[in-house]
């Protein structure tokens, strides 16, 4: 999915990421749409990786965003459901960054597998629990 325009992804994107700004765009017509937003604004700290991070709470519900009108919801659902990855792009200031373009995109997707120093945290949008990390 992707916020703030709560659609549903439906076809393939591709993102190639380097040095932490987006470089490539590839795909359909989701890709396509995904390139032209973040073209609109101008500005190349639009293609910037703003913050990631993963779902924990069991009761929200990724398929929630379909069962409300897009001005019922802000995407909490969506946004924090167990397993998910978030990508975002755009501002970081309020990290304490100096990039302060206006376009923020969240991004949560499924069924992903994310790792940190090659330490699994997320296999196939299950959390790993912290008592089976290696220290
Ligand atoms: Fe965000």
């Amino acid at each position: 999915m992707v916020f703030p325009y709560k659609e549903y992804v439906r076809t393939p994107i591709t993102l190639r990421i380097e040095r932490g700004f987006i470089r490539a765009i590839e795909g359909g017509l989701d890709a396509a749409y995904l390139r032209s937003v973040l073209e609109g604004q101008r500005d190349p700290d639009a293609f910037a990786v703003s913050h990631v991070g993963w779902g924990l709470t069991r009761n929200a519900r990724w398929d929630a965003l379909g069962q409300y009108d897009k001005n019922g919801t802000e995407g909490q659902d969506a946004r924090g459901f167990y397993g998910n990855f978030l990508f975002s792009t755009g501002p970081n200031v309020s990290g304490g960054g100096i990039r302060a373009v206006p376009l923020h995109l969240d991004v949560p997707m499924r069924r992903c597998s994310v790792y940190l120093d090659e330490q699994p945290m997320v296999l196939n949008g299950d959390v790993i629990p912290t008592e089976r990390h290696i220290a």
